[in-house]
């Protein structure tokens, strides 16, 4: 069994279903433990409903010398195989991305390489786009850049507000950060040479769930 750690920064939806995902036994692995950078965040209350352990390293609390060397830290103890992004607000340094190298995966609601960033949903309608989605990748130093793993698409509707389409958006986030993580447990997907390996061949474009 694998060992997942979650850093979460807000409400947590996307770690209820990689927990649930888990517990229902098909991601081979454990969540250890959770870290938010944030001592409200919802999400660490649903970790405790589960009786996960979690650390808070609050970014706000500390320089950002201290808050990277702190984390470092809170996360080496849990000893993961697996770290995993989920709405995790603080940009991880390329100090943090190096020693856990190959071993973090983020979730980010765009169809990536579009709309790396903040407010994807809103600048989606902005741009009046057709097609929306959300992408599970590795994490390198640049943001949002890193080698993508799977994807899922939605349509955007004539009367989407940026609320409604997140809402679509979100159901699939919960689909297919739990599928990546399953190939990453079964030892099917790794980073190598920034690309993603599926069963030891590059995957030339991200895995589509739908
Ligand atoms: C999700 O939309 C995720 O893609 C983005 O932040 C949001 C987190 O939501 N990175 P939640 O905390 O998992 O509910």
């Amino acid at each position: 069994m694998k060992r997942i750690v979650v850093l979460v920064s807000g409400r947590g939806s996307n770690l209820e279903a990689l927990i649930a995902a888990s517990a229902e036994g098909s991601i081979n692995a454990n969540i250890v433990g959770v870290i938010s950078d944030r001592p409200d965040a919802a999400a660490l209350e649903k970790a405790k409903h589960k009786q996960i352990a979690v650390s808070i390293v609050d970014s706000n609390a500390a320089d950002s010398n201290h808050f990277e060397t702190t984390l470092i830290k809170e996360t080496k103890q849990y000893k993961p195989d697996l770290i995993l992004l989920a709405g995790f607000m603080k940009l991880l340094s390329a100090h943090f991305v190096q020693i856990f190298q190959g071993r973090i995966m983020n979730i980010h609601p765009s169809l990536l390489p579009a709309y790396k960033g903040l407010n994807t949903h809103r600048r989606v309608l902005e741009a009046a786009e057709s097609k929306h989605g959300c992408s599970v990748h590795f994490v390198t130093a640049e943001l949002d850049a890193g080698p993508l793993i799977v994807q899922a698409c939605v349509s955007v509707k004539a009367d989407d507000t940026p609320q409604t389409l997140a809402t679509r958006v979100l159901a699939e986030e919960h689909r297919i950060y739990p599928y990546a993580v399953a190939l990453f447990c079964a030892n099917r997907i790794r980073m190598d040479n920034g690309k993603c390996l599926l069963d030891d061949k590059v995957l030339d474009q991200p895995l589509k769930l739908n």
